[in-house]
């Protein structure tokens, strides 16, 4: 069963192990823990048959006008079964008030977003990978 929480109480380093697949410097799984905590909300996706984060989404907000969400991630073996839709959804009704939500994406997941209601703008983005070494 997937359950889907808001609270990393009970959760271990070990069973946040595993995201940030193909990043040239992904963040240690402590930096990771302090990422979702940091986060004005995040929600995770644990197997309590494997007893596993398999998913996990974050916002960053003002709580009234603007919401980023900035990561998403679900581990390729359980991919293409809802997870990820779910988690946007219920990151959503977390967010219910803001004005907006604005999500960077790749260009193939544009119809993954634009299934959820998302549309298409043109942005600027600068990143700073070192920051997370
Ligand atoms: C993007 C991601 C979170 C989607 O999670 P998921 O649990 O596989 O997504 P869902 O099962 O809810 O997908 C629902 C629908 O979205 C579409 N979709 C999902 N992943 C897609 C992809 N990689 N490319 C194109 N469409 C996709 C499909 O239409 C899918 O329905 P279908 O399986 O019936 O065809 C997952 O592929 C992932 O973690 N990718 C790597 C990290 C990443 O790119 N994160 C997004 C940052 S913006």
């Amino acid at each position: 069963m997937i359950d889907y929480r808001h609270s990393l109480d009970g959760i271990t380093n070990e069973e946040l192990h595993g995201f940030f697949a193909g990043w040239p410097q992904p963040p240690s799984v402590f930096k990771f823990r302090e990422i979702l905590k940091k986060s004005f909300a995040f929600i995770v996706a644990y197997d309590t048959k494997t007893k596993n984060v398999i998913g996990f989404v974050t916002a960053i907000s003002d709580g009234i006008f603007a919401a980023f969400i900035p990561l998403l991630e679900v581990k390729t073996e359980y991919q293409r079964k809802g997870i990820g839709r779910e988690l946007v959804r219920r990151m959503e009704s977390r967010l219910s008030g803001n004005y907006s939500i604005d999500i960077v994406c790749n260009h193939e997941l544009e119809s993954f977003y634009a299934d959820l209601g998302y549309t298409s703008l043109s942005g600027q983005a600068k990143r700073f990978p070192k920051s997370l070494s």
